[in-house]
């Protein structure tokens, strides 16, 4: 590539090299990977990208696409190199001191505005990393009293400033572990979707993963330490009728009813993503 290569000769080479790179071998998007970086840098659409691919582009461009392309090769996400993930339509900054919010979680946006009245309502989102879920919520319900909580102070300033950017800044951040932040408050809603990979998870070692915040990712040896803690504290904050609704594993489901049934918890029941996997659990106070 030269510093007069044409956008459709930089995308051409961009993919090629990404569709050879060992560590992006598994389900790999090297055309639209490599038009998001090309995008991202020279700060236009893909459509754009497409409709003029005969433009030339200049040398610093080309070098610092080069750059990103070297990064994302080597596995690192797509999401800390453009500083970008959609979720619910909501366009969230994200940075390595956060997990990059997934498409399964908006099954427990989808669940929660599902069972909590349209009247005002008082939610907590617990381990809200980039502020994904409660900011989600915050869009669709500006009724509702909802408070985040991280015991990252690094995700909760990126959590702090995607609220203040996207005008949701009546969403209150509160640090600490768990239930800790909440003192003696009750809510109609908890919700959470805590760390729930077992440290010695092969799934740990792919290259994407390993560049996400370990904090994030997994409680330590015993996967369900943190969903534990969440089925056994909630019903102390939680309103007569309120409900909790926990995310977790694919193989988790069965583990996570039994707690919260333990709990006391009624109406206890999980639901799959799009891939049919049990995603998350939900209980009624
Ligand atoms: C799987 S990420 C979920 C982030 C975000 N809610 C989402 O769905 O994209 C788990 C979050 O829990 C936070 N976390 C880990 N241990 C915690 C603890 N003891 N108390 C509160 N949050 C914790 C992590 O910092 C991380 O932001």
């Amino acid at each position: 590539m030269t510093a007069n290569s044409t956008l459709g000769e930089l995308l051409e080479t961009g993919a090629g090299r990404l569709s050879t790179a060992p560590a992006l071998a598994s389900g790999g998007t090297p055309d639209l990977d490599a038009e998001l970086l090309l995008a991202h840098v020279l700060g236009i659409t893909r459509a754009r990208l497409r409709s003029h691919a005969e433009d030339p582009v200049g040398a610093g461009a080309v070098h610092r696409f080069l750059e990103l392309l070297v990064r994302r090769a080597s596995g690192e996400p797509l999401a800390y190199l453009t500083g970008r993930r959609e979720f619910w339509s909501l366009d969230l900054a994200v940075t390595p001191a956060v997990l990059i919010p997934r498409p399964e979680t908006e099954l427990l946006v989808e669940r929660a505005l599902a069972l909590a009245p349209d009247t005002p309502c008082r939610v907590a989102d617990l381990g809200t990393g980039s502020g994904a879920i409660a900011l989600a919520l915050a869009q669709e319900r500006p009724q509702w009293r909802i408070v985040a909580t991280d015991v990252s102070a690094a995700a909760l300033a990126v959590a702090r400033a995607n609220a203040a950017r996207l005008g949701l800044a009546r969403v209150e951040f509160l640090a600490g572990s768990w239930f800790a932040p909440l003192a003696e408050r009750r809510f109609e809603l908890i919700v959470s979707n805590p760390p729930y990979v077992a440290a010695d998870d092969p799934a740990l070692a792919d290259p994407a993963l390993m560049r996400e915040p370990r904090l994030a990712l997994t409680p330590g040896t015993d996967p369900l330490a943190h969903l534990r803690i969440l089925a056994r504290g909630a019903a102390a904050h939680l309103a007569a009728g309120g409900w909790l609704l926990l995310e977790h594993g694919a193989t988790q489901g069965e583990a996570v009813r039994a707690e919260l049934v333990a709990a006391g918890f009624a109406h206890v029941r999980s639901h799959p993503d799009l891939a049919g996997h049990e995603r998350m659990t939900e209980g009624q106070r």
